[in-house]
């Protein structure tokens, strides 16, 4: 369907997201059985609860527009999890090597989720949209804590990775 107007343009935006959060929420899940830093792990075991929250989240946000929620392909992020698959089939890293990789993995699909809403809330703004926008705001409250948590304890987890394999 055309997006004429910057009501289908939410719309779409709101499909997109909803997509990607369905699929970051099978990425995580397997990329937490890959995380090797018991802190890590258990973040990103918390952050898949988030993600379920997420999803619900723009499903209200959908029927607060009286939208039936509806997956809108995003091939950007498949792109992201692609490029990770691609890296685990092609390169065979060790364990390390892999869990390692997965922190630049989990900021890449956190900076595009960051981005992806500020976008749709701005959106939302600009239309009078309230509910929409404080629902994708609590979303992105999240992300923005998740990308923080992965920024600090992700250096520690790779200095701590550099040291062992120094050893
Ligand atoms: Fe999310
Ligand atoms: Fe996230």
């Amino acid at each position: 369907m055309p997006v004429k107007d910057l009501r289908a343009l939410l719309k779409h935006e709101l499909g997109d997201l909803y997509f990607a959060e369905k699929h970051i929420l099978k990425a995580l899940k397997k990329m937490t059985k890959e995380a090797m830093d018991p802190a890590l792990r258990q973040r990103m075991v918390q952050h898949q609860g988030e993600t379920e929250g997420h999803i619900e989240r723009i499903e209200r946000a959908f029927r607060a527009l009286d939208l039936k929620p509806k997956a809108q392909k995003c091939p950007g992020i498949l792109g992201i999890i692609e490029e990770h698959e691609e890296f685990k089939s092609e390169e065979r890293p060790s364990k390390e090597t892999l869990a390692a990789f997965d922190m630049g993995s989990g900021l890449r699909v956190e900076h595009y989720e960051i981005a992806a809403y500020r976008g749709a809330i701005a959106l939302s703004k600009a239309l009078g949209e309230r509910e929409v926008a404080d629902l994708l705001a609590q979303n992105l409250a999240e992300e923005v804590d998740m990308e923080k948590f992965l920024v600090t304890n992700g250096a520690r987890a790779l200095k701590e990775a550099a040291r062992v394999e120094a050893a």
